[in-house]
């Protein structure tokens, strides 16, 4: 009797399917503890004049000199691991109250369930969420040969200048695959040196560059003129410190937005919203230490096989790649680095329970 056989277990698929969605979407987080800045910290004042005016208007931060800056995207998706990262940002501060979150949602993610999600689990922590429309950038991206790369929300972060108030001058982007091991103020504080430096982070200039853009690209002088002059390396977009003003003064969202126009006419390059970042700032970027970005922790992209850390001091851990640490462990098949993950982990799970 196989059609019955077939459709039973079409009906089984179907609804463990739906109520796995289910799941996702009511994802119960414990709360984190509080943390308190040293005695010998800064005092971050509200230096926005227009803010006092506006104090009923929901505005309850954001433009704080003194203040460490962290912008992260959140979604219903990557909840658990972005409550993960912010609990690992505030746990690893020697000032945590100086640390002012911004969350990029998409516009049609219910921000007040995600407003209400993170003051559950951190009520004293500041931050604004911004809704991302992303119907703009939904026409520039070309489909690419991995499509979760090709969610709207990855393309955030070229936006931040633009979401994020002009008072924002400087910000720490991070990916919501990552925990911090060491204090955010120390990469915030990287110094862009010239004028010109937009941005700061790890360079890897033993990665084969070339494979990042196709031969199309390449046997094109007048786009690969794009680099005559530069000594290109890959970098990973996933931690950034980006001075905003700067970006906003050379208008850089601007130029990342003409290579998509131009990947949807011709295509240069490969992976998703890499790329644009590579070709507009590869080699004029601020170095940051490796440690910053011990990335790949992921996987493999093709076999999920384990990773090590890479050689030498580790201030941030990034599950990079396909692989995802919190995955992992609800299927019981951790790669042995997902243990590094687990302590952040805020879910409240169904069985635990807390006295
Ligand atoms: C958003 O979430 C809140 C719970 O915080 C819920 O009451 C409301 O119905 C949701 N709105 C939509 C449009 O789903
Ligand atoms: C770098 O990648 C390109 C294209 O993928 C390849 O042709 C070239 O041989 C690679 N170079 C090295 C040194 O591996």
């Amino acid at each position: 009797m196989p059609k019955p056989l077939l459709f039973s277990f079409l009906f089984l698929s179907l609804s463990l399917l739906s109520h796995a969605t289910i799941l996702t979407l009511s994802q119960q987080f414990k709360e984190a503890p509080q943390f308190y800045n040293s005695p010998d910290c800064p005092s971050i004042t509200d230096t926005n004049t227009n803010n006092k005016n506006n104090k009923n208007n929901n505005n309850n931060v954001i433009c704080y000199d003194g203040a460490v800056h962290v912008a992260m995207t959140l979604d219903t998706q990557y909840i658990r691991g972005s409550m993960a990262a912010i609990l690992s940002v505030l746990q690893h501060s020697s000032c945590p109250e100086n640390n002012i979150f911004h969350f990029v949602t998409t516009a049609t993610a219910n921000a007040s369930l995600l407003r209400a999600t993170l003051s559950t689990s951190f009520p004293y922590l500041k931050f604004q969420i911004y809704p991302f429309d992303d119907t703009h950038v939904s026409g520039l991206i070309s489909t690419s040969i991995r499509s979760a790369l090709d969610c709207p929300l990855n393309y955030a972060r070229s936006y931040l200048p633009n979401v994020l108030p002009s008072c924002v001058r400087r910000v720490v982007y991070l990916d919501s695959d990552l925990v911090l091991v060491d204090d955010i103020a120390k990469l915030a504080a990287t110094p862009l040196g010239g004028d010109d430096t937009v941005l700061a982070a790890p360079e890897y200039c033993n990665a084969n560059f070339t494979s990042y853009f196709t031969l199309t690209f390449w046997s094109n002088p007048s786009l690969s003129l794009t680099f005559a002059n530069r000594k290109p390396c890959y970098f990973n977009t996933g931690v950034m410190v980006i001075d905003l003003d700067r970006w906003r003064a050379g208008d850089y969202t601007k130029k990342i937005e003409e290579w998509m126009e131009l990947q949807k006419r011709m295509r240069i390059y490969q992976l998703g919203s890499l790329p644009p970042f590579l070709l507009v700032f590869a080699g004029k970027i601020a170095p940051v230490d490796h440690k910053w970005n011990q990335h790949g922790l992921g996987g493999d992209n093709f076999r999920g096989l384990c990773r090590d850390l890479h050689p030498g001091p580790v201030s941030l851990l990034h599950w990079s790649g396909k692989g995802k640490p919190w995955a992992r462990l609800d299927a019981n098949r951790p790669c042995p680095l997902d243990a590094l993950w687990a302590p952040y982990d805020l879910l409240q799970t169904p069985f635990a329970l807390d006295s």
